[in-house]
C-alpha cells in the first residue's frame, strides 16, 4: 500500500518531467523545420551558398538536439556535464539559427557580444535552451504588444566584479505584471493562448545546474529585460 502511493506521488512529477522534455524537444524540433524549408526555397532559387549556411545550421541544431538527449541519459542527469565554452559562441549560433523562425518576422535582433569572454565551464546544450525560451517568449511579448517594429537585443558581457558571464534578452514588448513576474520562474502559468507554462520552469532548473541567476525588470507596455547569470567557477 505505501508503495503503492509512493508511486502514485512520483507520478505528477514523472508526468511535469515528460511535459518539460517534450517542451525543449518541440522547441528544436520546429526551429530545424524553419531552416529546412528556407534550404528548399534557397535551392529552388539557385542560391546554393545560403542553402549550404543552413544545412550547416541544421546540423548544429541535430547536434543540440543529440546533446539534449545525451544529457536527459546520463546517470546524475541533475549534475550535467560541463566543458569549457565561450558562451558569447554559443549565444551567437543560437541566435542565427532562430531567427529564420516565423515569430522572428519583423522583428530586428541586435546582438551584443563581448570579444573578450573569459572561457566559462558550461553544459552548451543547456545555454542554448535557456536563449531558445528567452528569445521565443521575447518575440511573442513584441507580437503582443501590436508593436509593428519590435526590437530584441541579446547582450553577452563579463562582470568582472561579480565574476560571472551576463547573459541578457531585451525585448520592447508588451511587459509583465509584478503579480506574474513573482510567478514566471516558480510555476507552471502562461497567458498565451497556446502557452504551456514550460519555459521559464524549464530555464530555471537549467540556470540552478550552472550556480546562476536570473534578473527580470520589465515595464508594462515598453519591454522587459531578463538577464542570466553564470558564475565563471
Ligand atoms: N519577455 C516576456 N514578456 C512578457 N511576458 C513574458 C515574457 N517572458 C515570459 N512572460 C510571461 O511568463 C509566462 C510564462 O512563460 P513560459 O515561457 O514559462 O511559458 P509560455 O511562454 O506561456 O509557454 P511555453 O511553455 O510554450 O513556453 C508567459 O505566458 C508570459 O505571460
Ligand atoms: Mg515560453
Amino acid at each position: 500500500m505505501r508503495k503503492q502511493l509512493k508511486i502514485a506521488e512520483r507520478v505528477p512529477s514523472y508526468n511535469k518531467q515528460l511535459a518539460e522534455i517534450g517542451h525543449e524537444l518541440n522547441n528544436f524540433l520546429t526551429v530545424i523545420q524553419t531552416n529546412i524549408e528556407l534550404i528548399d526555397r534557397y535551392i529552388a532559387a539557385k542560391e546554393y551558398g545560403r542553402a549550404e549556411c543552413k544545412i550547416k545550421d541544421v546540423i548544429n541544431g541535430l547536434n543540440s538536439i543529440n546533446r539534449f538527449v545525451e544529457g536527459l541519459m546520463e546517470p546524475g542527469q541533475h549534475k550535467c556535464s560541463k566543458t569549457r565554452n565561450n558562451v558569447g559562441q554559443i549565444v551567437s549560433r543560437i541566435i542565427r539559427f532562430l531567427k529564420p523562425q516565423k515569430k522572428f518576422n519583423g522583428i530586428i535582433i541586435r546582438s551584443q557580444i563581448d570579444n573578450n569572454l573569459p572561457d566559462v565551464y558550461v553544459n552548451s546544450s543547456q545555454i542554448e535552451q535557456i536563449i531558445l525560451n528567452l528569445m521565443s517568449n521575447a518575440a511573442d511579448a513584441v507580437h503582443e504588444s501590436g508593436d509593428s517594429s519590435g526590437l530584441i537585443t541579446v547582450k553577452v558581457c563579463y562582470n568582472k566584479r561579480l565574476g560571472s558571464i551576463e547573459i541578457s534578452v531585451a525585448d520592447s514588448g508588451c511587459g509583465i505584471t509584478n503579480e506574474n513576474k513573482n510567478r514566471m520562474f516558480k510555476e507552471r502559468f502562461t497567458t498565451k493562448n497556446s502557452g504551456h507554462g514550460l519555459g521559464l520552469v524549464a530555464c530555471r532548473g537549467l540556470i540552478e545546474n550552472h550556480n546562476g541567476r536570473f534578473q527580470i525588470e520589465s515595464e508594462i507596455g515598453s519591454g522587459t529585460t531578463i538577464t542570466v547569470s553564470v558564475p565563471i567557477c
